[in-house]
């Protein structure tokens, strides 16, 4: 069985993480999966709408740590990268169905979705000062853009979770439902999107975001770059080995 499930039916192509025993933490493979499959669907006229979704007790764990510490990704062509430029450019409507944790990735990449629907237990972080990195998949742009200042620099710098209701008042989230319930919502909303004319969805996402995709691929090519140098850093290194260890980070000398 495949880290990744893709179906399409009803002109929807949906994408479910399918690695629960390791929190849908998502390895280089499923990136480049991820990536692979969107490509496709914004090539396919049968496909109007795609909806990402985990389980209902969790989205993702985000970066696999032991992925990221073993082949850290070496150049822009990397499956991480590809698979967030592909989420920022992509030309159809992207829903996303959020339940339980959301770390990393599995909140950045929701600022690049249309829609977002959470289960009450929805938790969003972004932990990267935690494990000694920095804002990926343009989030330095966007959770500021969508948060305000001062509520982006405490996702950021405290990496601390918050939940749907905060999520939903700050316009990240949709609407917030029972988690049983979030995936089937989420879905019912793309198939009644995948029911209108696709020219008019694409020519309406375009004019939606056509002043900001630029801005939005650069700040993510300046934080690949960083990202990518600091994965090497002494901090990631004890932060990712701390987690394997089951042991609290020790930053004092780093
Ligand atoms: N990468 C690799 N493995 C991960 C992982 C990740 N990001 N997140 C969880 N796992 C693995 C754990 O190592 C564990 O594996 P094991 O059963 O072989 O020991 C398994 O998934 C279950 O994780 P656990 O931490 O026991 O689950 P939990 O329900 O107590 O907590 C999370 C869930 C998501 C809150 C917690 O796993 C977590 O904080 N993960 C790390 C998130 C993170 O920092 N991501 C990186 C962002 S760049």
């Amino acid at each position: 069985m495949s880290d990744i499930l893709i179906h399409t039916e009803a002109g929807v192509t949906t994408l479910t993480f399918n690695r629960f025993d390791k929190k849908n933490s998502i390895t280089s493979v499923m990136y480049g999966t991820l990536a692979d499959a969107l490509e496709s669907a914004a090539a396919d006229p049968a496909v109007r709408c795609v909806l990402i979704q985990g389980h209902a007790t969790v989205f993702s764990a985000g970066n696999d740590i032991g992925d990221f510490l073993n082949h850290p990704p070496a150049t822009q062509d990397s499956p991480v990268f590809r698979f967030l430029r592909s989420i920022a450019q992509f030309p159809k409507p992207l829903l996303a169905a959020v339940c339980g944790p959301a770390v990393g990735v599995g909140t950045t990449l929701l600022f690049h979705c249309d829609m977002v629907f959470a289960g009450d237990n929805a938790a969003f972080s972004m932990p990267f000062v935690n494990l000694g990195l920095c804002p990926e998949a343009a989030s330095s742009l966007l959770v500021p853009q969508m948060l305000g200042y001062h509520r982006a620099a405490e996702a950021l710098l405290l990496g601390e979770p918050f939940m749907a209701e905060a999520a939903l008042e700050v316009g990240l989230v949709n609407r917030v439902l029972p988690p049983t319930e979030a995936n089937d919502y989420a879905q019912s909303v793309a198939r009644r999107i995948a029911a209108k004319p696709l020219s008019s969805l694409v020519e309406t996402k375009r004019l939606m975001k056509r002043h900001h995709t630029q801005q939005v691929l650069d700040t993510m090519a300046e934080e690949g770059a960083v990202f990518g140098r600091m994965l090497r850093e002494p901090a990631a290194r004890e932060a990712f080995s701390a987690f394997m260890e089951r042991r609290k980070p020790d930053f004092s000398k780093v």
